[in-house]
């Protein structure tokens, strides 16, 4: 094995499965092309997903290093003689890297994740590039539904009674936008049982968000506007 190998090791789902393998490195190496390399050249069983290859679909989610990253564009840390890739965490893992992200969806249609249009509004109704609510709005805008966010945070990942970072920074997101009629009922959601209070202020998921938004950072607003007295009525 040439000198510019490194050791990757994967967790399987079957423990007989082999799950160290000798990788030779390449310039540039995303651990994507690691993953594939192993499929190719000695276990082509192995289980992973991804599928846009440019951090735009959001379904290549894995741990590296115990990180939560998008493989697909994430390099191999040139540093590094042995890595670790594991499946994001607090989803079911189907098979090797792959999870059923079933459970991080449902958090999401919670917030009801769609514009809910102002029957007083004719379209298009356009929010102006200089209007205050894009401060709120843009930055949030990118999530691709990855779920770094939720595997990086211990409450999400650790229960399943907590909405979650990219649902709540979709909610909030939506309750920004004055041509949204729902802001009080996703502001119910984002005040009940699953909602902000269960946030620990962490960070760890604007930490690793591929997207660079700040899921923690939205919750932070989304309680704000819930202390605020009427707050439900005028968003
Ligand atoms: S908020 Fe960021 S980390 Fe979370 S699902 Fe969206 S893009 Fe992924
Ligand atoms: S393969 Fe689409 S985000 Fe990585």
């Amino acid at each position: 094995m040439p000198a510019n190998a490194l050791t990757v090791v994967v967790h399987r789902s079957d423990p007989e499965a082999q799950h160290s393998f000798r990788v030779t490195r390449t310039e540039p190496m995303m651990v994507l092309d690691l993953l594939l390399a192993i499929q190719r050249e000695h276990d082509a069983a192995i289980g992973f997903k991804y599928s846009c290859r440019v951090a735009m679909c959001g379904t290549c989610t894995v741990r590296l290093d115990g990180r939560s990253v998008l493989a697909c564009q994430t390099p191999v840390p040139p540093e590094r003689d042995t890595v670790r890739i594991d499946p994001a965490a607090g989803l079911p893992v189907v098979r090797d890297l792959v999870v059923d992200t079933a459970p991080f969806w449902r958090e999401w249609a919670k917030v009801t994740p769609y514009l809910v249009p102002r029957d007083d509004l004719t379209e298009p109704a356009v929010i102006a590039p200089d209007a205050e609510e894009r401060q709120l709005i843009d930055p949030g805008l990118d999530c691709i539904g990855c779920g770094a966010c939720f595997s990086s945070c211990a409450v999400a990942a650790g229960s399943r009674d907590f909405l979650g970072p990219a649902a709540l920074n979709r909610a909030m997101v939506l309750v920004a936008d004055s041509r949204d009629a729902a802001g009080a009922q996703r502001l119910a959601a984002a005040g009940g049982a699953g909602g902000v209070d269960r946030c620990h202020y962490v960070y760890g998921c604007s930490a690793v968000c591929p997207k660079g938004l700040d899921p923690a950072g939205a919750i932070r607003q989304l309680r704000a506007w819930r202390l605020r007295p009427g707050s439900a009525d005028d968003r």
